[in-house]
């Protein structure tokens, strides 16, 4: 038993995954629009930056071609920024890349890692996703790590057995603990942008066993301090059936981190 008391300890995490939506033009008018939402909802008497105020972590991950004026619009907000992918090295011939020392230079604290969508349509394999958590770690970047099944291997029965193989795989580059500030979010692919989110029961299984597996390769203490998020059709009205759940520390979110309202809301919610 790795929750209970210890999970006070971790504070909850919004993240909002924007995947390839909006031009650095609407970055800039949806992150304004987004810090003047949390800061309304800040609690009358809390002093210091809104979203600390609420008791959760915001993150968001915009298109590369965003973040910089991303980092410029977040200042003084509380908001971290995140990316949506890194490559494993550093520089190199890889066209098309982004390397962790970029995503530094541009002011990133986060980044995901092994997004289902990465995994579908861009060839990523378990393999990709271990050096990918890596050069993260390597140069700082705390990673969200993402895994799930698929609805036919949820379907077969396989959903525990997917999760472990991706979760085990991707960490078995870290003999020496686990990378600093990892998040596991775990998405089943099939609620990813079908408005057919899980259910909390069966989210929170999970969950458990992705933080019994982290126990079993770190020790119960990193175990206890990693934040687990759910990811999968996240919306303001259902993001409580998740965050209520003992091993769920808060949400990844794809199209509701769009509308900066919606957002809001799910990281009031989130905090509370
Ligand atoms: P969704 O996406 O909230 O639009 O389902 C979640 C994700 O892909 O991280």
């Amino acid at each position: 038993m790795v929750n209970g008391t210890r999970a006070a300890r971790r504070r909850p995490l919004a993240a909002g995954n924007w995947k390839m939506h909006r031009t650095r033009a609407e970055t800039v008018r949806l992150l304004k629009t987004l810090a003047a939402r949390l800061e309304e909802r800040r609690p009358a008497a809390a002093d210091g930056p809104p979203v600390a105020a609420a008791g959760a972590e915001v993150v968001v991950c915009p298109p590369f071609t965003a973040l910089g004026d991303a980092a410029r619009a977040l200042e003084g907000t509380g908001i971290a920024l995140g990316a949506q992918n890194l490559h494993w090295e550093d520089e190199g011939a890889y066209t098309g890349e982004i390397s962790a020392p970029m995503l530094v230079e541009c002011s990133c604290r986060y980044v995901i890692v092994g997004h289902s969508e990465r995994r579908q349509y861009f060839g990523e394999t378990n393999e990709t996703v271990r050096k990918r958590l890596g050069a993260a770690a390597r140069h700082g970047l705390h990673p969200i790590l993402c895994v799930g099944e698929t609805w036919e291997e949820r379907r077969a029965g396989r959903t525990k057995q997917v999760v472990r193989t991706q979760l085990t795989s991707a960490l078995a580059g870290f003999p020496d603990g686990a990378p600093a500030g990892l998040c596991v979010a775990y998405e089943p692919v099939w609620a990813i942008g079908t408005g057919q989110a899980a259910r909390g029961e069966d989210a929170q299984e999970v969950a458990a066993l992705i933080r019994q597996l982290l126990a079993g390769l770190f020790g119960d203490d990193a175990a206890a301090a990693t934040r687990i998020l759910y990811g999968g059709s996240v919306k303001p009205d259902n993001i409580l059936e998740f965050s209520r759940q003992p091993d769920i520390d808060g949400a990844l979110v794809g199209g509701a981190s769009l509308d900066p309202s919606s957002f809001a809301e799910i990281v009031e919610r989130v905090a509370r």
